[in-house]
């Protein structure tokens, strides 16, 4: 299954992405990286990759609709059949979100639907919770809300700092997003209305 990766920073769950794609038995590949940020680490791994890379500037367009415009273009132009979000820090429109319905993935450093948005790992720490982690979900237009395909649970350390428990979080991300996208794209994963359901056969 050809999938479009979009960026904006640093990077390493597409590095996680990128890896997993290169088993010839890994069901999908990635065709082209998309940043709306030209400064993105990630634009870097993928070209070390001999990834194709695109940077689409929210700054250059007027509009979100324009932005997100000329970003359906580009996924159209690659022919990209599914979008994973990794690190995309501009939030997307219900028309776009709807145009890619069941086809676009996030993963998201907390385990939802606790904690949307941003600083998850400083609320976190403050809120007392034993356990956070990640998740990867289908997009919906609300955001950080959709069938969830896989979550990892971390215990919280409260002695830890918000970057401690970050890096340990992290390292769980990489391993979860491959694994979900992985069941997207070999079907062993499929959505029922609010639900992603995973066939008892793919573990
Ligand atoms: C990750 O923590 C991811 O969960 C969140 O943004 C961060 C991106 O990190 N959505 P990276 O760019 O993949 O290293």
């Amino acid at each position: 299954l050809d999938v479009a990766v979009l960026v904006s920073g640093r990077g390493s769950n597409l590095q996680a992405l990128i890896d997993a794609c290169a088993d010839e038995d890994f069901p999908a590949r990635i065709v082209r990286v998309i940043s709306n940020n030209p400064d993105a680490y990630g634009l870097e791994r993928a070209r070390q990759a001999n990834i194709p890379t695109s940077v689409i500037n929210h700054r250059d367009y007027d509009s979100k609709e324009a932005f997100e415009e000329a970003l359906d273009k580009e996924l159209n132009a690659c022919k990209a059949k599914m979008i994973c979000l990794a690190g995309f820090m501009r939030i997307l429109e219900a028309r776009f979100v709807n145009r890619w319905k069941d086809r676009i993935l996030n993963i998201h450093p907390s385990l939802l639907p606790s904690f949307k948005g941003l600083h998850t790992h400083e609320r976190a720490l403050e809120s007392g919770v034993r356990f956070t982690g990640c998740t990867v979900h289908i997009v919906r237009p609300e955001m950080d809300d959709g069938p969830i395909i896989l979550q990892a649970a971390v215990a919280v350390n409260p002695d830890e700092t918000a970057d401690e428990l970050a890096a340990r979080i992290l390292e769980y991300e990489h391993i979860i997003y491959p694994e979900a996208l992985r069941l997207m794209a070999s079907g062993k994963a499929r959505i029922a209305g609010d639900k992603v359901i995973i066939e008892s056969a793919a573990y």
